[in-house]
């Protein structure tokens, strides 16, 4: 059966929706985007999701009276009932729309193209987990403006394509002798006991998955702060984890060959990864 998703608000079978090669989406990723996992087929924190959706085309300078969030949300449920999504993740993109030539300057009339569809993505199992992931750590040669969600993701793609092509999981971005976060996740590290994470800035992406962890982490009493952490730091850290909606703890052992403390999957990391699947788990 073919999945169906949403196109501009109609529904179609996923080979039958078409949009125009002149989207600006198509010609410049003139967009932003949201990942949201469906656990039970519930949203997770979908509430969040569109608020950063909301954040991100503000930035991007798409007004909220372009969209309708409403309609967004009713989709989302539907598209959750007919494709009986139970573990899956929803996209969302909005792209500035069709315009009639390919020229920089945009109409601000624009129709904005709303896209929302069905993602499988692969859940890693308690054992991948306690086995632990492997990174490498590469310059952050992204633009500035991380914190919006936009679907302008070469880099990105690039840098999560050179940590696969070394057999890595993931590429651990240093700027100016800094941490910002992952290709596509967000950094945790311990480091003198402390678990730390980089403060938000215009440098990363204020990760759903990040700022839910740092919430549970403080109402169960442990201690994390939001700081600047150095390429060093990274390296003599005692444990590192990754986090994002699709796997939200994901331990890191070594990065470059350089085992992180034991070069096992830490306590630390293992309490997060099970406080995050508890929370799951009641949502
Ligand atoms: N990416 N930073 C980057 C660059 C990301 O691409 C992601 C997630 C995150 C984590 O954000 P969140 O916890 O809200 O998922 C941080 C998604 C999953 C993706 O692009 O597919």
């Amino acid at each position: 059966m073919q999945e169906i998703l949403y196109l501009n608000g109609s529904f179609f079978p996923s080979e039958e929706a078409k949009i125009s090669v002149m989207d600006r989406g198509f010609l410049f990723g003139d967009g932003v985007y949201e990942l949201i996992p469906v656990y039970k087929s519930k949203p997770f924190l979908l509430d969040q999701h569109l608020d950063r959706l909301e954040i991100s085309l503000n930035l991007i300078g798409i007004t909220k009276e372009q969209i309708n969030f409403s309609e967004i949300n009713d989709a989302i449920n539907e598209l959750i009932s007919v494709n009986q999504y139970k573990e899956h993740s929803i996209y969302i993109q909005i792209t500035r729309g069709v315009d009639k030539a390919r020229q920089h300057i945009f109409d601000k009339n624009n129709k904005p193209t709303v896209l929302i569809m069905g993602q499988p993505y692969k859940k890693y199992c308690v054992s991948e987990i306690e086995k632990g992931f492997t990174a490498c750590i590469q310059d952050d040669y992204r633009w500035t403006k991380a914190n919006i969600k936009s679907t302008s993701l070469l880099a990105n793609v690039m840098l999560k394509n050179l940590a696969t092509k070394m057999n890595r999981y993931e590429a651990i971005l240093i700027r100016d002798n800094k941490l910002t976060e992952g290709s596509a996740s967000n950094v945790f590290i311990l480091s003198k006991d402390i678990i730390k994470t980089p403060k938000l800035s215009y440098k990363l992406l204020s990760g759903v998955t990040r700022n839910l962890l740092i919430d549970l982490l403080r109402k169960n009493t442990i201690e994390v702060s939001e700081c600047d952490i150095s390429k060093e730091e990274v390296l003599s850290a005692q444990e590192i984890w990754c986090s994002s909606s699709t796997n939200p703890v994901v331990p890191i052992v070594t990065i470059d060959d350089i085992s992180i403390g034991s070069g096992k999957v830490g306590k630390f990391t293992l309490d997060a990864y099970k406080i995050m699947n508890d929370y799951i788990n009641q949502y």
